[in-house]
């Protein structure tokens, strides 16, 4: 028998804006993201420039906004000089965060160049594991100063005349990490990003600027790090960032399907510690969230793999084929985010292409969506306006990892410019349907069904390969009923759904 829930709506219960950043991505210089990935020039499908006109179609059918760039773990050893001027001038380097060979055909100018092509936005990650201050004002200068000193007349000789005008800027990443190369503790961490961040923004006050949170909720010094970090740079940043990956542990479905109540407890407790350091500090200024890396990643596989022998050029690292079961959490994570939308006003899925990706290549070969490259898409070309706060009355279960999880996770935005009302929504039961009630009384009867979206399928471990690249995509489900105010659609057994009402 079918499952119920019921869902109220109501435009004047407004979470905040959707902010388009939140539909962010992340391009590391990681396995074949860049190489093979973004770039391949020789490829039947490579533009002027080397990039794979094929990649760059799909990432702007992904609807991302903002990429961050160029790491990752990688940033922590990486030379930003390295990758500009003539480039069979340009070093080859050991990556020593990823066992490879960094060719450094691509630097700040190509990306800059790839972004554009792909309308989106860099946030740009500065080295604070084996460099500083001094490092991080010189690339400033490279991209942002529009003219007149050594650092911004290089970019132009190199053929870059108008600066590039990046707003985000990174302070390092995941230092908390014993991985990571310069890994510090939160003090020497918090005083350098503090010292940091006072030198750029004394080079360009208006620069939006994020200082590393924990690399996740399960590092021992989750909470502790945060709370230093922002006790030293409190003033001086913007957002605190947050990374989070999860994946199926031992065929346990249920408590994966359940994750994003992690995330929403990470968010919660990130917050509320920002918000305790706020107080000490007798501040008013509220601290964003930057969830910059984020995504379903089968991590455990990839550590229990052999140490690396050779250094290699773009090697194949944590290719992850994700199935309908991965989509559906994908799909679950965003509603998670969406409904944080007053804290997490960026957010970035890690990575793009190749690595942990919506995005597969093969080299001289075909591009394809992977299976979690659906709910995102259909999320960011949909979610506009509002968020509204939504609170589902329905089934619940138990998991062994997150506790009791609502059986049926929705948000809803609601754009007053169009009166388009769309609603997200998953169901995480593994054998019935949920019948959805969604009470619209709140819009009179202004609002009608205008479209349904759903990824399901009787397999769920069924995935998408470049032989059958569309083996999983989005349907139209079952059409929604409309009975005076309430509207039901049925969400399939471990499903996402968007359904769309226009005004
Ligand atoms: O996205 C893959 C890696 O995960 C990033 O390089 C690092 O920041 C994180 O640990």
């Amino acid at each position: 028998m079918n499952l119920t829930a019921r869902i109220v709506l109501d435009p004047a219960a407004v979470v905040a804006p959707v902010n388009r950043r939140l539909f962010g991505t992340f391009v590391e210089h990681m396995g074949r993201c860049v190489y093979t990935g973004i770039y391949e020039p020789g490829h039947p499908r490579a533009d002027e420039d080397g990039f794979r006109a094929d990649v760059l179609a799909l990432t702007r059918e992904l609807g991302v906004t903002t990429v961050r760039y160029p790491g990752g773990n990688f940033v922590s050893g990486y030379r930003w000089e390295d990758g500009i001027g003539p480039r069979e001038l340009r070093p080859r380097r050991r990556d020593l965060a990823w066992h490879s060979i960094e060719p450094n055909e691509v630097g700040i100018d190509e990306f800059a160049k790839w972004a554009a092509k792909a309308d989106v936005e860099i946030m740009y990650a500065v080295n604070l594991g084996t460099r500083g201050v001094q490092e991080a004002l010189d690339v400033h200068e490279y991209c942002n100063q529009p003219a007149g000193t050594a650092l911004s007349d290089r970019r132009r000789a190199n053929g870059s005349e108008k600066p590039y005008g990046i707003s985000m800027w990174c302070l390092g990443n995941e230092l908390d990490g014993s991985w990571q190369l310069g890994h510090k503790n939160a003090r020497e961490y918090g005083r350098l990003a503090a010292a940091t961040a006072r030198a750029l923004r004394m080079a360009e006050p208006g620069l939006e600027l994020v200082a590393c949170g924990s690399s996740s909720s399960t590092m021992p010094t989750f909470g502790s790090w945060e709370a230093t970090v922002l006790e030293e740079t409190y003033d001086l940043v913007d957002y605190v960032s947050c990374h989070a990956y999860y994946e199926e542990y031992h065929g346990d479905l249920g408590s994966f399907l359940a994750c994003a109540n992690d995330m929403d407890h990470f968010i919660d407790s990130v917050v509320a510690t920002a918000d305790s350091v706020g107080a000490r500090l007798r501040s008013r200024k509220k601290i964003q969230l930057s969830f910059d890396e984020w995504n379903v990643w089968y991590l455990s596989r990839f550590q229990g793999g052999p140490p690396p022998t050779e250094w290699r050029v773009a090697p194949p690292v944590i290719e992850d084929e994700y199935n309908v079961a991965d989509a559906v959490v994908v799909g679950n994570l965003l509603i998670a985010l969406l409904r944080h939308s007053d804290r997490v006003t960026a957010a970035c899925q890690a990575q793009l292409v190749n690595v942990i990706a919506p995005i597969r290549t093969e080299p001289g070969g075909p591009a394809w969506r992977q299976t979690i490259f659906h709910p995102f898409a259909r999320t960011a070309a949909l979610a506009r306006g509002d968020v509204l706060r939504t609170a589902v009355d329905g089934p619940s279960y138990e998991t062994d990892r997150y506790g009791t999880a609502a059986t049926v996770d929705a948000v809803a935005t609601h754009d007053p410019a169009t009166g388009d009302l769309v609603l997200f929504a998953v169901n995480r039961d593994q054998t019935r349907s949920v019948e959805l009630a969604v009470d619209l009384r709140a819009f009179g009867d202004t609002v009608r069904p205008a479209g349904t979206w759903t990824l399901a399928d009787d397999d769920l471990r069924a995935v998408n390969t470049a032989a059958d690249p569309d083996r999983v995509t989005l349907r139209a489900a079952n059409a929604v009923t409309v009975d005076g105010d309430v509207a039901t659609l049925v969400l399939p057994p471990v499903s996402w759904t968007a359904a769309r009402f226009s005004g």
